[in-house]
């Protein structure tokens, strides 16, 4: 006797091998046996506390159910589609081990209830897994901003040189952004840590279960109110896709500067041999694919998150096969996620950035005109028309192809008597970010503020 499917008594035949093959998940939702096993433990735990199984078969189910974990993690039990899913596959060989006691295993449950709690007890998992990572990028974001934070670099706006910064700041706005993507993370393992457990198939049972207390064994903080809510809700999945695409958002304007940075063009970051790539035809080439692979994997999670949108619309309560496409979105959106949060951190931890590279040229550069702009404004000019002065100071300079601190102080003062010589100490980069006054910004004491900031909180 081969394969008997869960369900098979009803029909005359069994279901044809193309659909068969069509329709196994076993593939996709094998990855799922821890959770699986155990989500039957609990169950089987609070069957027997609820006198619905007798004493005693809970041990012999436990101790099997333990033992099949062991024979599939072992691949002494293979995955085979054959067997549908991985719900049927561990039930049939619970069978095939104890006999009739393992047809109990299923008393008062649904697979639909037990899918919706696989994938909660892996959501919960991978929950902690992506916030340790994500914790472990801004360790690196943290350790660069340390060790260049008298490092100035021009910011931008447009991708045009708009005021110096300490390239610090810059590394501290990604710490800064990550965190929200772990508030976001937190936030979802709230909704996640519920339990559907005891829905049934779609409307609770009609045995006597204690649903909080397989919930309380799982360590879920309680249960899922509706039972048809808890086996056709995909929203807190989807959730976890939208976490991990703004995650994934975030990882590819990082990945995108890293690749620019590392141009010659701008000839900031050197990333060590162990994380570059060369070309198969052009010797000279060091290309920076592991930032570029980050920025393209970006693909695959917003498409994930469209997929699995796509999968749950318009799909009537409760239970719908097309549901059990939900975990190939899931598990690419997370396994992406994951890998690109720690690649990402371990070419940061083995970069280098050029310390030297714009300090020199950014001094009298047109970048600093906005600090004449402010000084003409404690002059009490009032600022558009501060603003309209160093736009002509400016022009000025443009036209004669020289910077801010090679123009004269009688050219400056032909715009406005204003100017004095004292202005030519503000025009370098280093007095312009040390004349930052306001909270947050690039200034080296709300730098330092910031990175105290952060090496309390990440330890
Ligand atoms: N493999 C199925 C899934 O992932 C399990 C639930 C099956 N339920 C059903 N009624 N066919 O969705």
């Amino acid at each position: 006797m081969g394969f008997m499917a869960l369900w098979d008594s009803r029909f005359k035949k069994s279901l044809a091998d193309n659909a068969l093959k069509f329709s196994s998940s076993i593939n996709i939702d094998g990855k799922l046996f821890n959770e699986d096993i155990d989500g039957s433990k609990a169950h089987v735990n609070m069957l027997v506390k609820q006198k619905i199984i007798l004493a005693g078969e809970d041990k012999l189910i436990l101790k099997a159910l333990e033992e099949i974990r062991k024979e599939i993690s072992s691949g002494k039990l293979k995955l085979d589609w054959r067997k549908e899913d991985i719900h049927s596959l561990i039930e049939n060989r619970l069978v095939e081990k104890i006999g009739e006691t393992g047809k109990k295993l299923h008393t008062a449950r649904s697979r639909n209830d037990q899918i919706a709690l696989d994938e909660r007890l892996y959501m919960k998992k991978e929950i902690a897994q992506l916030i340790k990572l994500t914790r472990t990028l801004q360790k690196s974001l943290l350790k660069k901003a340390e060790q260049y934070k008298n490092t100035i670099v021009p910011g931008y706006t447009h991708l045009q040189r708009a005021q110096p910064i300490l390239f610090a700041h810059h590394l501290l706005a990604y710490i800064s952004m990550f965190e929200r993507d772990i508030e976001r993370l937190n936030d979802c393992m709230k909704r996640a840590n519920k339990s559907p457990l005891g829905a049934g198939a779609l409307s609770g049972t009609t045995l006597p279960i204690d649903r909080s207390y397989s919930a309380k064994l799982l360590g879920m903080n309680g249960v899922l109110e509706n039972s048809l809510d808890a086996v056709a809700g995909r929203d807190v999945m989807i959730e976890l896709i939208s976490s991990c695409s703004i995650t994934m958002m975030h990882l590819s304007r990082l990945s995108e500067e890293l690749v620019l940075w590392s141009s010659q063009e701008f000839s900031f970051a050197q990333f060590d041999d162990s994380f570059s790539t060369g070309s198969s035809l052009m010797p000279q080439k060091k290309n920076p694919d592991i930032a570029e692979l980050v920025r393209g994997k970006v693909g695959r999670v917003y498409g994930s998150l469209f997929g699995l949108l796509t999968v749950m619309k318009a799909l009537p309560l409760a239970y719908n096969r097309d549901m059990q496409e939900d975990k190939v979105h899931l598990f690419e959106a997370v396994d992406t996620t994951k890998d690109c949060l720690h690649l990402t951190s371990e070419l940061l931890k083995h970069a280098h950035f050029n310390k030297k590279r714009f300090e020199k040229e950014l001094n009298g550069d047109l970048l600093l005109s906005t600090d004449l702009v402010d000084y003409l404004v404690r002059k009490n000019v009032p600022f558009r028309k501060a603003h309209n002065i160093v736009g002509k100071i400016v022009a000025v300079c443009v036209d004669q192809n020289i910077k801010l601190n090679q123009l004269s102080i009688t050219e400056y003062k032909k715009v406005s008597p204003k100017f004095e010589n004292d202005i030519f100490k503000l025009l370098t980069a280093l007095a312009s970010v040390k004349n930052k006054k306001s909270q947050g910004s690039t200034s080296p004491q709300e730098v330092e503020k910031q990175l105290k900031y952060w090496k309390n909180k990440i330890k």
